[in-house]
């Protein structure tokens, strides 16, 4: 099938490198020419493993171009994916600007019959106004499909090529169909719905795995008070096939560009037809509060941070991205400058994404987790990176001014830490904390 995808960003980039490596032919349209260029070049502007590989391949097939030209790109396409950026404006609601020019410029260029497939995570209702908007800048026929993604950064390609499930949400008898063959040689797991269902659908997902992830994050806060440990109550309540094990990961909070965005998005769309969200409003403002469980725990082992210096090991929002929007180190960086610390900070590929958008003379970025460690007052993990699980906490702690290790991600295991002089936290396992000032939780009960 001939596709033109307009958007070259994490969506756009990666679903058309896959479509086109499953014999698609394929033009990525993107405004920026200078990032156009680099794609031509063979270059990637984001990190994503296999990525790389994928585009030199397929572009060397012939199957892959990568252009500015969006008229000659729709032109010569049956299928035209959009996917371009909905980010979230001050209110929380999704700016549609974006979508809704790309979706008049491809009116404006059809030469014939196509078939819009909307990737990009859009507000109810939103493909219908696509299609007006479509219908009244073109005389062609047009049918609009909602297809949402549901990749996931640093697997993106993984989870491209091998879908749970692929909803396509259309009334466009063409559309499901061109759309079930464009898609079934990644899954037989196909569900057809309606526009409107297959929109709440990418929403509905995303607020319920955040609400897994505020939920074990609470659970864990009171795990460390109760003295039970959250990693085995997250084993033990994953075994229930109704529950399942994953997203149970307690931690510092959720980050990146869809959970945070899509969740005030959905709390807007239900505020819009005046119903209060209220479960999902609580999941939002328990992982705002979470990372602050960094800073507390610092607090109470180091009475203050003024004048201390602490060592970030991990800037991205999780492991294998360079992807910093919405990274819980942000907040809790700008807290430690806040309270007078100072921060050296090492991050194995993210780091110069986040310099571009939080500076100080009081950050020093750092080229090696070692050198962010040394002599400082005390090391926090962000990010569960494997660069850092391969350091032991003894080397940790020769590496230290004080032995201070805040393990925001539950890295380590009990053994590892064990034989250390470290004094160490993590998250819900009140256990394993060593060293401090703190007794083993007295019930009340
Ligand atoms: C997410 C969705 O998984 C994906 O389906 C959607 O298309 C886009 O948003 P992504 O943001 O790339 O994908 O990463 P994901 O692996 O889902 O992690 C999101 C955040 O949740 C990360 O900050 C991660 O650290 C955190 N997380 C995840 C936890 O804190 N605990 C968990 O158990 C799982």
């Amino acid at each position: 099938m001939k596709l033109a995808v307009i958007g070259t960003g994490y969506v756009g980039l990666v679903s058309g490198v896959c479509f086109s490596d499953i014999g698609n032919d394929v033009t990525c349209v993107d405004k920026m020419s200078q990032k156009i260029e680099m794609l031509q070049q063979g270059e990637v502007p984001i990190y994503e493993p296999e990525l790389k590989e994928l585009i030199k391949k397929n572009a060397e097939a012939g199957r892959l171009r990568f252009t500015t030209d969006l008229t000659s790109a729709v032109g010569n396409a049956d299928i035209v994916i959009l996917a371009v950026g909905t980010p979230s404006m001050p209110s929380g609601e999704a700016n549609l600007s974006y979508i809704m020019e790309a979706a008049k410029e491809v009116a404006l260029a059809m030469n014939g019959h196509k078939i819009i497939m909307t990737k990009s995570t859009v507000p109810v209702g939103t493909n219908e106004k696509i299609g007006s908007l479509i219908r009244g800048n073109t005389a062609y026929p047009v049918s609009v499909a909602s297809v949402p993604e549901f990749l996931r950064e640093g697997s993106a390609v993984r989870d491209t090529m091998n879908p749970d499930r692929i909803v396509i949400g259309s009334d466009c008898e063409d559309a499901r169909q061109a759309l079930a063959e464009l898609h079934k040689t990644l899954t037989d797991n196909i569900l057809f719905t309606d526009v409107r269902s297959a929109e709440m659908i990418k929403y509905a997902s995303n607020a319920f795995l955040a609400t897994k992830i505020s939920f074990i994050n609470e659970i864990a806060n009171i795990c460390e008070k109760v003295g039970a440990d959250v990693t085995q109550v997250a084993v033990g309540m994953g075994h229930d096939n109704r529950i399942g094990s994953s997203f149970l990961k307690a931690g510092i909070g959720y980050g990146g560009s869809c959970f945070p965005k899509d969740t005030e998005a959905l709390i807007q769309i239900a505020g819009h037809v005046d119903y209060e969200f209220k479960l999902l409003k609580s999941v939002v403002e328990v992982n705002r509060d979470q990372r602050f469980n960094v800073i507390r725990k610092l607090e109470s082992i180091l009475d203050t941070l003024n004048g201390k210096t602490i060592a970030i090991w991990g800037l991205a929002f999780k492991p294998e991205t360079d992807d910093v929007r919405d990274a819980p180190a942000f907040e809790i960086i700008t807290s430690l400058l806040q309270r007078g610390a100072s921060v050296k900070a090492y991050d194995p590929i993210a780091t110069s994404n986040f310099m571009q958008k939080l500076n100080s003379p009081r950050i020093e970025y750092c080229d090696s987790a070692e050198e962010a460690a040394l002599r400082a007052d005390a090391l926090c993990v962000l990010t569960e990176w494997k660069e850092f699980q391969k350091i032991s906490p003894a080397t940790i702690q020769s590496w230290l001014k004080s032995p201070n290790l805040i393990d925001g991600r539950n890295m380590y295991k009990e053994e590892e830490v064990a034989n250390t002089g470290l004094i160490y936290y993590s998250v819900g396992r009140p256990n394993m904390n060593k060293g401090v000032r703190e007794k083993t939780p007295q019930l009340l009960f």
